[in-house]
């Protein structure tokens, strides 16, 4: 009997992890989220990019070793972290996660991990932005382990929708959530380097991707010339880059978007009437990103509660 319960117990520890939940720290740090959210303000008061950084930083998290803090960490000798990886490009505002952490270590010490500080940090952004507001199940646990080499694990921009959908569905992702978190495209910034396969040698027949609105097309090659020298040239995501809002959408049905990853959200029946129906309805892309958002911020992985975000604890 008591063999059958231990690897029930195995078993369901095998599958869901450490379970999360909103009131993790009702008791043992109940002023966590006040203290998160001061630090994601007086941030985005200095710099209106912050928000986009954390966004990004959280979904970078959670698709690599699951969301246990590793995008956070240093290079330490030999080890290159993640940080150090070629999709580093967007990552910036870790400062940020570093004060959250400060204030809540001096209130509660060695009990919130990085992990759920970063998930918190990301709801903020986005409410903060103007976008929906929710309850973060909490408990993540921070891991030890960065690996420049796993940022390899993430979805490029060139993806097509075949790629996309493998590379969510691995993380228990569905295609609706593939469809209502590329909406986080609503904020922030890309670097010319993200979408120059569409505007310049798209294929044997065409310099620019015929799938994009061709005079947005000229202003991207405008801004991006094929030998492109300015460090960092490039696009905001949409035309109203600090606000959460479903303009992203309704660009990409007019061929406004910048990645491939993007358009490829047309190519498929299921996920083309998901954006027609985000782009008609805020609330209708609200409510499916708030869904989707904690979904992917239940992907774990970790097993610490660090004491310096950019650091594991010593054993
Ligand atoms: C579907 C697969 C995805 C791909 C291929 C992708 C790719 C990219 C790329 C290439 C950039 C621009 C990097 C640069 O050149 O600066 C970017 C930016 C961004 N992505 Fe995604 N992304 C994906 C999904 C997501 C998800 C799920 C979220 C969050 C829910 C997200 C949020 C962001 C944000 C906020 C930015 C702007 C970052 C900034 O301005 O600092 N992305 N993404
Ligand atoms: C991105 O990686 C490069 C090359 O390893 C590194 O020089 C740079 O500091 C990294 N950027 C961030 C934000 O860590
Ligand atoms: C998507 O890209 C992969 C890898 O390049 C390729 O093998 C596949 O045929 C593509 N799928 C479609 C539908 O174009």
């Amino acid at each position: 009997m008591d063999a059958v319960i231990s690897s029930l117990l195995i078993l369901s520890l095998v599958h869901v992890g450490n379970a999360l939940s909103v009131d993790y720290y009702a008791d043992t740090c109940p002023d966590v989220e006040i203290a998160v959210t001061a630090a994601v303000k007086e941030a985005m008061a200095n710099d209106q990019t912050v928000p986009a950084a954390l966004l990004r930083m959280h979904f970078h998290d959670c698709f690599i070793r699951g969301c246990d803090g590793s995008v956070l960490l240093n290079s330490k000798g030999s080890n290159k972290a993640e940080k150090e990886g070629p999709p580093n490009i967007s990552l910036h505002a870790f400062y940020v996660i570093d004060n959250a952490k400060k204030a809540v270590e001096e209130m509660c010490p060695g009990v919130v991990s990085c992990a759920d500080i970063l998930a918190l940090a990301a709801r903020d952004a986005v409410a903060l932005s103007g976008g929906p507001t929710w309850e973060v199940p909490k408990g993540r646990l921070d891991g030890r382990v960065s690996k420049a080499s796993e940022t390899s694990q993430l979805p490029a921009p060139t993806f097509n929708f075949s790629q996309l959908k493998q590379s969510f569905s691995q993380r228990g992702l569905s295609t609706q959530d593939l469809a209502a978190l590329s909406g986080g495209h609503t904020l922030g910034f890309s670097h010319c380097s993200s979408f120059q396969n569409r505007i310049h040698k798209f294929d044997a027949s065409h310099d620019v991707d015929p799938s994009m609105n061709p005079s947005f097309a000229a202003s991207l090659q405008k801004v991006c010339p094929a030998h492109n020298k300015v460090k960092n040239a490039g696009s905001t995501m949409d035309t109203t880059t600090t606000i959460f809002d479903n303009a992203y959408y309704k660009l990409l049905l007019q061929g406004k978007s910048l990645f491939t990853s993007d358009q490829a959200l047309l190519t498929n029946a299921k996920t083309k009437g998901l954006v027609s129906d985000f782009a008609c309805s805020q609330e209708a892309f609200n409510k499916a990103f708030v869904k989707s958002m904690i979904k992917m911020s239940e992907i774990t992985g970790g097993q610490e509660v660090r004491l310096d975000c950019r650091v594991v604890r010593s054993s």
